[in-house]
């Protein structure tokens, strides 16, 4: 596993275990699995209902905590709770967690950063960043901000680099962490022919080279699978290197096209809800 350095010096998988899709009753074998293939970086959130399985299926593991690097995210609903921090570590059984980032820009997101500086301050929590954070919303949040951002976390693949916001984060030296990184492995990303001529030139499949794109871009991805053989491959991508005129043509497929689309009312509508299966 190749590593990734924050801009405070924490080292972060270079890539990771997306957990979205771990429903709470189907997350041990899938992370069981994942682990024993060579992840080490978890990514789950609040809003994902699995923090407390992955304590579980954790805890029945022989991996050390410091081998581990544990993502979470804050759901909005939450941002003013003064213990919203230590729920997130206590509903994960550990006492402090490698990154822990606002999920959306909702509610008093403002409040929200301030307690992610809080925490990191106490050592609670060792980076902090933002996930779905955009233009105005992005600029409160670094005007106020004592700590910027060591990492975001956004929808990246090659239809989509994220460019403006990278630029804009550059002076920090904020990492991205990519979410969505095959592009659902749908929405025609696979059927590229650019991609396709690259992955047989390399004896890898269009995943591999997908991947390989983001680790040549600096970012971390985290894609997700149920997978044996996916999970097994996602990993397998450091044994190979995409010249520059193949990273050229890659670009050439960036048209800023996102599967996730943020809007007023889905951000009005992510304060109000309450996952149900946290008390
Ligand atoms: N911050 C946010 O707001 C946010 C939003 C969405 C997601 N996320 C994070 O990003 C993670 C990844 O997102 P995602 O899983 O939705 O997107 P993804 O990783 O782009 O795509 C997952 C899909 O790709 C398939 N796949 C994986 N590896 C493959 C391979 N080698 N060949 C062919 N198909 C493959 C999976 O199916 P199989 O199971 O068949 O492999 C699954 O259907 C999430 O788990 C979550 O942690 C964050």
């Amino acid at each position: 596993m190749e590593f990734v350095t924050l801009p405070n010096g924490v080292r972060m998988p270079a890539i990771g275990y997306g957990s979205y899709h771990l429903f709470p009753w189907k997350t041990r074998k899938p992370l069981t699995f994942a682990l024993e293939a060579g992840y080490r970086l978890i990514d789950t959130a609040n809003i994902y209902l699995n923090e407390r399985t992955i304590r579980r299926t954790l805890k029945n593991l022989p991996y050390r905590r410091e081998d581990l690097f544990i993502v979470s995210k804050i759901w909005p609903t939450y941002f003013r709770d003064e213990d919203c921090v230590e729920r997130t570590l206590k509903r994960l059984g550990i006492d402090y967690i490698d990154v822990l980032l606002l999920h959306h820009p909702s509610g008093d997101f403002l409040a929200g950063y301030r307690k992610l500086e809080q925490a990191y301050e106490k050592g609670l929590v060792k980076a902090i960043g933002l996930s779905n954070f955009f233009g105005e919303k992005l600029e409160a949040v670094l005007s106020q901000a004592k700590v910027k951002p060591h990492i975001v976390q956004l929808e990246a693949h090659p239809y989509c680099s994220e460019k403006a916001v990278l630029e804009r984060l550059s002076p920090y030296g904020t990492k991205m962490m990519a979410y969505y990184p095959l592009g659902h492995a749908e929405n025609g990303l696979f059927q590229e022919k650019i991609l396709q001529d690259i992955a047989r030139a390399h004896g890898k499949s269009v995943a591999q080279v997908i991947l390989r794109w983001h680790v040549q871009k600096g970012f971390i991805p985290i894609p997700g699978s149920d997978d044996p053989d996916h999970l097994r491959s996602n990993m397998d991508v450091f044994d190979f290197h995409l010249s520059d005129e193949e990273m050229a043509r890659i670009a050439t497929l960036d048209t800023d096209r996102r599967f996730y689309v943020p809007t007023p009312k889905k951000e009005a509508h992510y304060v109000r809800q309450i996952p149900f299966l946290w008390k």
